[in-house]
């Protein structure tokens, strides 16, 4: 007999429908597994197998053929054990039941529990959008698949407890639940707040432009003189994401198996700071069993990379082409994958390995050249991806232990989310956001200077020696400061601040 059960494979970010057809037939007993699986899969006839005969299902005699259709495409992991199970049962006699409306995934157990898998989310979505009326699922993704609605979502535990379901003997219930009740933001007596910095005005300046515009950021300065901590707090004045951005996080963290059993929407943007010790995998994205890299995870949120220049040259310069397109591909044998990356890139270091160099008062201890070697570490193509350069002096005592607090996140976050709004404006019907990420005829169209602005931009381009490929940013910079002023036209002050933070297209570091 010839059956055939509805599942959802994933590649990637892309999710598709995957046949699971069965037929038995008198021979010897065999159990070919076709159709492109991988090692995962093939170890699917072990656990289905087990998990049947230990759930009291009689196990077919004879010849049995299951093939995963499409057959061009790779299938990779564990989540179509279900499916074949459930095709053998009906295969063999054991479920007689109508199965065109509905579609199944999990991983087995060998005792016949259901255990969780990677990528429910864009499975279910999928499913839903072929038109599935009823999903089947391991209990432990119910949560993250609530999220997709018109779907009928039934969380399994075991396959006796599906069985008994899809034989009318005793119903699972639907799992229905509001997914607000289940969405992950950060809980804000936990998030750093910016009030607890103490001067640092520079600093926090040039952050709240970065996240005012979407601007890649670096801060350069000595040890302990606030940089991680300043980082940290950045999350606190980013804008809210939309439904759709907060999806596409969810997404990835599905697929990449780090989404907690009880969320269902990740509502606060990401925040990651991998060591600088990662492998180029780990940061981008693939390794054997590929999963989504560091800079994917980081998805419309923020990276930091502390210690910029101890992260390896092959890790930088995979970073440079993803940061532009705001995707990263990757290659495999099997084919490439693609995961998005729009991200917020944010990087500190010391200037020098001391760290002491271009203090007022200490004294560096590196022999000459040192400093200068110790920045050419950083890739150029990646330093070129850095729009705002800001350095962050020591802080002294008296203003450390003074009781005065800075200026709370929140009075941050509304000056942040007026200019984007102005920008989300500004660029309705493109596939731009922000000002960062402007093209160079859209940098043209919006960032016009007035005369004076010609004139004073042209100065500092002499008296700072700063470099060409400076120009762009600098106009894109000073484009959202003056937003974040609510100004339409870009003035002379908001040339003059912009191009303080291009400090290291001077001379000084490239002597
Ligand atoms: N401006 C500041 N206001 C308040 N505390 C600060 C400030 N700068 C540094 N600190 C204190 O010093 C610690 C070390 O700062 P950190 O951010 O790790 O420095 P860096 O990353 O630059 O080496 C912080 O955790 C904080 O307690
Ligand atoms: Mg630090
Ligand atoms: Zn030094």
């Amino acid at each position: 007999m010839f059956v055939r059960v509805n599942s959802i494979g994933i590649l990637g970010m892309n999710s598709f429908e995957v046949g699971v057809e069965a037929s038995i037939e008198r021979g010897m007993p065999r159990f070919d597994l076709v159709g492109l699986p991988d090692t995962a899969v093939s170890e699917s006839r072990d656990r289905v197998r087990s998990a049947m005969k230990n759930s009291a299902f009689y196990y077919p005699d004879g010849r049995v053929t299951v093939n995963l259709t499409p057959a061009d495409i790779k299938k990779e992991g564990p989540m179509y054990d279900l499916p074949i199970l459930v095709a053998l049962l009906a295969a063999s006699g054991q479920l007689s039941c109508e199965l065109k409306d509905s579609a199944f995934f999990g991983e087995l157990s060998l005792s016949g529990k259901v255990r969780k898998v990677k990528g429910a989310l864009p499975m279910v979505i999928k499913a839903k959008e072929l038109g599935i009326k009823e999903i089947y699922l391991p209990v432990a993704n119910v949560v993250e698949a609530s999220v997709v609605k018109g779907i009928d979502i039934y969380p399994v535990k075991n396959v006796r407890q599906l069985h008994d379901h899809l034989t009318g003997k005793e119903k699972i219930n639907k799992f229905i639940v509001q997914p607000s009740q289940y969405e992950y933001r950060a809980d804000p007596g936990f998030i750093p707040d910016f009030s607890d910095v103490k001067g640092q005005f520079q600093a926090k300046r040039a952050l709240e432009i970065a996240a005012a515009g979407g601007h890649n950021l670096l801060m350069i300065g000595p040890p302990g003189s606030g940089k991680s901590m300043l980082a940290k707090r950045l999350p606190s004045i980013l804008p809210d994401m939309t439904f759709e951005e907060s999806l596409d996080v969810t997404k990835i963290y599905s697929i990449s198996g780090d989404l907690p059993d009880n969320v269902s929407l990740i509502r606060s943007r990401p925040y990651r700071a991998p060591h600088h010790t990662i492998s180029t995998a780990g940061l981008s994205g693939g390794g054997r069993i590929p999963r989504p890299g560091e800079i994917s995870l980081s998805h419309h949120g923020v990276l930091f990379l502390d210690e910029l220049p101890e992260f390896s040259k092959v890790s930088m310069e995979a970073m440079r082409q993803p940061l532009e397109d705001g995707k990263i591909t990757i290659s495999r044998v099997s084919g490439s994958l693609t995961y998005p990356c729009e991200i917020m890139l944010v990087c500190a270091m010391n200037p020098c390995p001391c760290g002491y160099f271009g203090h007022p008062t200490k004294k560096c201890t590196c022999a000459k050249g040192i400093p200068q070697k110790y920045m050419a570490k950083v890739s150029g193509p990646l330093l070129d991806r850095l729009d705002i350069h800001v350095e962050v002096p020591q802080v002294e005592f008296s203003k450390l232990s003074s009781e005065e607090k800075g200026e709370s996140s929140a009075e941050i976050k509304k000056r942040v989310d007026k200019a984007r709004k102005i920008q989300t404006e500004r660029f309705k019907g493109t596939p731009v956001t922000c000002n960062a990420k402007m093209t160079p005829s859209q940098t043209a169209e919006f960032c016009k200077l007035t005369e004076a602005g010609k004139k004073i931009l042209e100065r500092c381009f002499e008296s700072m020696d700063l470099s060409a490929r400076a120009y762009d940013k600098i106009l894109r910079i000073a484009r959202t400061i003056a937003d974040l002023e609510g100004s339409e036209t870009i003035e002379v002050p908001h040339i003059t601040e912009a191009v303080q933070y291009r400090s290291l297209d001077r001379k000084f570091w490239n002597a």
